[in-house]
């Protein structure tokens, strides 16, 4: 199968091979057939997920991306102490975790049970921080308007929607004003590029300008997974049309010292090609 940027392993640069397992390739996929099937996934994969890349991710830090770009170098949602914190897709919580140890009130919140699973576990550990952790879908967020001081994701919910706008008008609604949200996804510019660390991930095999949406499909035709491509300016009218304004656009540098891959995600090409983009975007006072 073929799989687009993501965090998950990568399999093979070409689309979709038909497969008693299952087909992989790109066609429509709507905003709650995403869902469904994200939430089923998230859940089935969630052990072997964490095994591969909890140690590089750590129970109790924030590490925004592949690159490893750490909240405690990068400070990009600011000072946290004393303040309410939404994570947004927070997987095993372990940035709401380094968040709490921070002195923020920290939610993270996920709609993987699966993925809550290892948070709820990784907060038994004697002295864990304990954030709040839910399960909910970020397109519709079960809080009150004005809510949150900031807003934070690495990779949560965002690349999986189909209808990211539904995610930025919600956390627009929930942040107090003044509030920051910052989220990484893929960099859109990889969307044209296979999903491989090696070579064959350095030439271009689908228009950027594709929005049609990578999918995996069981034998019935059931989809079992899907990722949403929006292009850069499609990110910002998001943002614009649910009445954020952009800061900045953060897009990590490979370090000298990572040889570490996740998925993807190489030397090779983190040298010639950026892999994540974070938004940093705030409500108006
Ligand atoms: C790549 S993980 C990111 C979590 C964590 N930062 C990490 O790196 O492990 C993506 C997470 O987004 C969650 N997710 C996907 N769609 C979502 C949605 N609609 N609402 C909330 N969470 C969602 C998944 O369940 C998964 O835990």
């Amino acid at each position: 199968v073929d799989t687009q940027p993501s965090a998950r392993p990568p399999s093979g640069p070409a689309a979709a091979p038909a497969s008693s397992a299952g087909t992989a390739w790109f066609r429509p996929a709507g905003a709650q057939e995403s869902v469904r099937a994200n939430r089923s996934w998230w859940d089935a994969e969630a052990d072997e997920y964490y095994a591969e890349h909890g140690s590089f991710l750590g129970d109790d830090r924030f590490i925004w991306c592949p690159e490893g770009l750490d909240e405690t170098d990068a400070g990009l949602l600011g000072p946290v102490a004393g303040r309410d914190v939404l994570e947004v897709g927070c997987g095993a919580g372990q940035c709401s975790r380094w968040l709490t140890m921070q002195g923020a009130r920290a939610v993270g919140l996920d709609l993987s049970a699966g993925m809550l699973a290892w948070g709820r576990a990784l907060a038994r550990r004697p002295g864990s921080p304990q954030p709040v952790l839910l399960q909910a879908d970020a397109r519709r967020l079960p809080f009150a308007d004005d809510s949150f001081d900031l807003a934070c994701s690495a990779f949560g919910a965002v690349p999986f929607v189909a209808d990211p706008w539904q995610v930025m008008a919600e956390v627009a609604r929930v942040l107090r004003r003044g509030g920051r949200w910052v989220f990484a996804v893929t960099h859109p510019v990889r969307w044209a590029f296979p999903d491989d660390p090696g070579e064959a991930g350095l030439t271009v095999l689908r228009s950027y300008f594709d929005r049609t949406p990578y999918v995996e499909e069981d034998g019935t035709g059931r989809t079992t997974y899907a990722e949403h491509h929006r292009t850069l300016g499609d990110r910002v009218r998001d943002l614009a049309g649910a009445g954020l304004v952009l800061e900045d656009l953060v897009e990590p540098q490979w370090p000298p010292d990572l040889e570490q891959e996740w998925g993807s995600w190489s030397r090779l090409r983190g040298e010639l090609l950026p892999g994540t983009a974070i938004f940093v975007t705030r409500k108006p006072s």
